[in-house]
């Protein structure tokens, strides 16, 4: 019968009757499905599996630590992270469309991907993080009209691997109870979705490192507190965004012209739909509080009440 350590038993059987003793490629973001993947696969044939987690400049505050921390320091992996934010901020310089920004970002990740595997000998397979879910929707027509979504680990076309993707039988939940079976803290495993294009996309208009900053700072105190009230598994997702506006403000005994922050929080079944979160008041209070005294440059603080549709769930 079907058990979850049942699963992983026959899934590392196949992974190592694939493989051989040859050797597999990830591309690890972070996210749940491909940190599942890497976990699972390093489960079967350890060493063997060599990740690149690109680091890109727009994740979210301590992320790209916890990255190494989970999976260098605690599972002992092989693990490459490429450190490409300059890469990046160079070639966003001076755009400011929202479709512009995502193929950017999009073909950016997948030139610094390359470019480090190509430094590696002898890889046979490339491992990805496809859900059941994800080959079903492929075939229709979804959000991918609207906003053109990319994920990390594409498959950059002219490489030549082939492909093992342990997951493409499973559901989002099953593939988190995997995850905690595997032993992947629940940071990871509850992770909420985060875009491929990260900040990137919540910096409306001209992506600069000072505006990356002001989003970084204020999505986390705003996670800390809906952590804090106990709100983090019932809504979908919950971040900030930097609209290009600057309002008149007043702090101490001095004018301030400063940037306003908006919080976007949303209720969800699969991001297709959504409803604007319910917060309760005192806590968007001190959110709001701890926002403008904490990040530089931010004299008010919004609250998007739009549902999906018409808005989408992110800004751009
Ligand atoms: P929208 O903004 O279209 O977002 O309502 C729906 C869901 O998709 C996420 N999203 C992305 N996920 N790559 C991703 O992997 C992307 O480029 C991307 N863009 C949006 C968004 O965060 C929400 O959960």
């Amino acid at each position: 019968d079907w058990t979850m350590a049942n699963f992983i038993d026959m899934e590392i059987d196949k992974i190592r009757e694939q493989v051989g003793d040859r050797n597999v490629l990830c591309a690890l973001s972070g996210g749940v499905d491909s940190s599942v993947v890497a976990a699972l696969i390093h489960k079967a044939i350890g060493d063997q599996l060599t990740c690149i987690f690109v680091d890109h400049g727009l994740l979210r505050k301590d992320e790209a630590d916890t990255v190494m921390e989970t999976f260098r320091d605690e599972f002992k992996m092989n693990i490459i992270k490429v450190d490409a934010q300059e890469r990046f901020m160079s070639k966003l310089k001076g755009v400011s469309d929202p479709e512009q920004k995502r193929k950017i970002i999009g073909n950016e990740f997948i030139y610094v991907f390359d470019d480090e595997a190509a430094k590696l000998e002898n890889m046979d397979f490339l491992a990805q993080g496809t859900l059941y879910t994800d080959i079903v929707e492929s075939g229709t027509e979804t959000a991918q009209t609207i906003k053109s979504h990319h994920n990390v680990g594409g498959l950059p076309e002219d490489m030549e691997f082939k492909l093992i993707e342990p997951l493409n039988t499973l559901f989002k939940d099953e593939v988190r109870a995997l995850g905690t079976e595997l032993g992947l803290p629940d940071e990871i495993v509850w992770r909420q979705p985060f875009p491929g294009p990260g900040l990137g996309i919540r910096v409306l208009g001209e992506i600069t490192p000072e505006k990356v900053e002001i989003v970084r700072e204020s999505d986390a105190i705003l996670r800390e507190e809906i952590q804090k009230a106990g709100l983090d598994r019932d809504i979908w997702q919950y971040f900030t965004v930097l609209p290009d506006i600057r309002s008149v403000g007043v702090m101490g005994d001095a004018r301030t012209y400063d940037y306003a922050i908006g919080i976007r929080a949303v209720t969800s079944i699969d991001g297709m739909t959504s409803d604007w979160a319910r917060i309760p008041w005192d806590v968007l209070e001190k959110i709001s509080v701890r926002i403008v005294n904490e990040v530089d440059h931010i004299n008010r603080v919004l609250y998007d009440v739009t549902s999906k549709p018409p808005a989408t769930i992110e800004w751009e």
